[in-house]
């Protein structure tokens, strides 16, 4: 089917069985604590399998001039030691302009250039990982370094306009931003800074690769079944049905696993030629320059508006850095082209070129780290007008969106806001900064609004019912820790009328029907709609066999009943089975209707008079996501979002060593993330919304929307806490101390 019109009522809309919703255990979940449910590192396939290590590069920029592998080659275990100077030929890098940036080449040794620090220079294989690792130690390596740039402030004057498509087009602007701000009697002009954030996902990326009958098979993490694919068919430059990959229980990706690295492709190429299983896992400390990351931004937001708090103007311009070699940007003002109305505009993206590790997708690319800025900047505003921060965003709510000149398919911005005040108790904030003190504490309230754009993909679908009544259904999709072999399992058994557990639900293979994999949010809505196609032309199926119509039948408790007939589903599928497959394709509603979720986050903090200590002491995000598949799913994906949300305002931050072009805290030690302690109280709720025009699921996606604005309402409340307003992330104690110590001298 295809979204070329709302979705019509249907049978998820009647949930007869009431499985839509309901907060069900994950389907999975016995498996993983039963150690059952294993990630690539852990599978056993193909025969025993040997252990690779990446050796990685320990200068940025440069070339390597001599390499010695001989003593590494005769330590003990030893099978192969793979460098620029024996590795098989690859494809080339890229292209960079593809349209699947995630099915691009991605060679590995291909040549004796370093383009940024940890990248592959050598590969390892023993018999075990101890005999890798530790042989890798002895392999002497010289290096002609040159020159990198590696920090953005310096180079912004190389800045590029980056090559932007539809909404992630670089630019935007309406009226007249300039004159219109500029003749504003109330002005806001700040610019705010964001650091390099890390996946740091529980699951390390690994591989497990081994060939059989020249197609070669591959447990990886992978988000992107399909991308996965093509990128080692185009970089191994065979066929992309030479290639199967398998990904079927994934520890976290958050964009991270967007993209497949060198320990694929690395551990294909060595499985081929030694003829056997190669397995290699990523360390770490790996990980911070082997992976990707989120860019650092530096973003100007400047706001005019009336006295009575009505936007004159938004303008938003933002600066990310990509790998030289690469062309990624951060859309951090694309969510300023839709949240607010003003009728004069304007939106920019720019790029500069570092040369470090490569900066892609992380959790809400665009929108996590452009509203930290944003939503700071409205409370800025609110504090100048003297006007509540809810009620300066309820002036400011768009009739329709205010760029694409189209209506919202949904929106309850303000909804959420006003019940996440309620259940907040919002009133009992003090507006002046530093008034509540309780001890050696300055105790305040911060809000932010919350915005994620909603996605649809084209994805397929098999479903297959057995005698018994068990229906098998099969996606070439992934379930990254969101809930995906939950939620599908709910949508199939309610559609057929079955238990939940009379499916089985078969993800994470690429030989299974092409789905767009888990990202961008949309994956719930993607995969969920070809599934309920798929269950869609069954039910025909099972009422044409019963000898009705399918609008006049029933599913329940494994029967389809109508017209006076009825049988069990099983029976009619017979012996031989009932098969059925399904699609769902994006149609026009997508450029018809603005689709955004929406919610409202509330924080608590306490700030230290000493110390400049910032204690979170409680949080909250209001959402509406549209139709909730489940909600224990949908909550812990909330809440897990906003605890990141919490980290880039707190502790997050990736620091580059300028000498080296290295990450100086490249580990989990001294990369910061909240422990326990950091988050005492959060909670997250989601008001009932249905939205037709999004897919037939009438569902939104709920992956990315709660890290959007979370931390934004984190350091708005610690400048209503002691009136400190700190613009540069994260919000640690000597910027607080520092600001005090400003407001003190002034
Ligand atoms: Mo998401 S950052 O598109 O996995």
């Amino acid at each position: 089917m295809e979204m070329t019109a709302p979705a019509a009522r249907n049978a998820i809309d009647d949930n007869r069985q009431g499985l839509i919703g309901k907060p069900i255990d994950r389907v999975e979940g016995r498996l993983k604590v039963m150690g059952q449910a294993p990630y690539a590192h852990e599978v056993q396939e193909g025969g025993r399998a040997v252990y690779g290590f990446i050796v990685e590069a320990t200068i940025a920029k440069g070339r390597i001039a001599a390499i010695d592998t001989m003593a590494a080659e005769r330590q003990p275990g030893v099978l192969m030691v793979m460098t620029h100077k024996n590795a098989p030929k690859q494809g080339p890098w890229g292209p960079i302009d593809a349209k699947d940036r995630y099915g691009r080449a991605s060679p590995q040794l291909g040549d004796d250039r370093v383009r940024y620090y940890g990248e592959a220079v050598a590969f390892v294989v023993a018999q075990s990982f101890e005999q890798a690792r530790s042989a890798s130690r002895l392999i002497a390596i010289r290096y002609e370094a040159e020159a990198g740039d590696y920090a953005m402030a310096p180079n912004l004057a190389k800045a590029i306009t980056p090559e932007g498509k539809g909404d992630q087009k670089a630019d935007s602007a309406v009226g007249n931003f300039e004159d219109s701000f500029g003749s504003s009697p109330v002005q806001i002009d700040s610019r705010y800074t964001t650091p390099m954030h890390i996946h740091a996902q529980m699951e390390p990326h690994a591989t497990v690769a081994y060939w059989k009958n020249g197609r070669v098979h591959i447990h990886c993490a992978s988000q992107l079944l399909k991308s996965a694919q093509q990128a080692v068919a185009a970089t191994l430059q065979i066929a992309p049905d030479k290639v199967r990959i398998v990904s079927r229980y994934i520890g976290g990706g958050f964009g991270g696993k967007l993209p497949i690295y060198g320990d694929v492709m690395l551990s294909a190429m060595a499985a081929r030629e030694l003829d056997r299983p190669v397995k290699t896992a990523l360390t770490r400390q790996q990980m911070f320059h082997f992976t990707t990351h989120r860019s650092e931004t530096i973003q100007r937001v400047r706001l005019g508006a009336t006295a009575d708090g009505k936007l004159n103007a938004i303008g938003h311009e933002t600066w990310s850095h990509s790998a030289r070699f690469d062309n990624f940007f951060e859309t951090a003002s694309q969510q300023t082209r839709t949240l607010y109305a003003a009728p004069d505009r304007l939106t920019t993206h720019r790029s500069v070129a570092l040369d470090l590790p490569i900066a892609d997708s992380t959790r809400a690319p665009g929108e996590a780290v452009g509203m930290l800025a944003l939503e700071q900047a409205m409370d800025e505003l609110a504090v100048k007008l003297k006007l509540d921060p809810i009620e300066l965003r309820i002036r400011n709510e768009p009739a329709m969106d205010p760029e694409k000149q189209i209506p919202y398919s949904s929106r309850q911005l303000i909804a959420c806001m006003q019940e996440g005040a309620k259940r907040f108790g919002w009133a009992q904030r003090n507006a002046e900064p530093a008034k509540k003190i309780e001890g050696r504490w300055w105790v305040g309230m911060g809000m932010a609004a919350a915005i994620r754009s909603n996605l649809l993909q084209g994805s397929t679908c098999k479903v297959m019912l057995d005698k018994q009544g068990v229906l098998t259904v099969r996606m070439a999709m992934t379930d990254i820790g969101t809930g995906s072999y939950t939620v599908f399992t709910q949508i199939a058994a309610e559609m057929l009328g079955i238990p939940t557990e009379r499916v089985r639900m078969e993800l994470g293979d690429s030989d299974f029907p092409q789905t767009p994999g888990s990202g961008g949010s949309w994956g719930a809505a993607s995969a969920g709609s070809g599934l309920f196609d798929a269950c869609a032309q069954l039910r025909e199926k099972l009422a044409r066999k019963l000898g009705i119509e399918v609008v006049q039948a029933t599913f329940a408790e494994g029967r389809i009943s109508g017209n006076g007939r009825s049988d069990r589903i099983g029976a009619l599928a017979g012996t031989l089975g009932l098969d059925a497959t399904g699609e769902i394709k994006p149609g026009d509603m997508a450029s018809k209707f603005s689709q955004q979720a929406y919610g409202a986050h509330f924080a608590e903090v306490a700030v230290d008079m000493d110390t400049g200590e910032v204690h979170l002491r409680r949080m909250l995000g209001v959402f509406a996501a549209g139709r909730i598949l489940n909600e224990k799913t949908a909550r812990s994906q909330a809440v897990g979002a906003m605890i990141w949300g919490v980290g880039s305002a707190l502790f997050e931050e990736g620091v580059i060593d300028a000498r080296y072009g290295s990450f100086a805290n490249g580990d989990l030690a001294n990369y910061h993330v909240p422990a326990h302690a950091d988050i005492p109280a959060i909670e997250a709720v989601f008001l009932p919304e249905v939205d037709d025009k999004t897919n037939p699921l009438k569902i939104k996606g709920v992956g990315e929307l709660g890290i959007c604005g979370a931390g934004a309402a984190v350091a708005n409340a610690v400048f209503n806490a002691c009136g400190v307003r700190i613009r540069e992330f994260p919000l640690t104690l000597d910027k607080v101390l520092a600001g005090l110590d400003g407001a003190m001298k002034a």
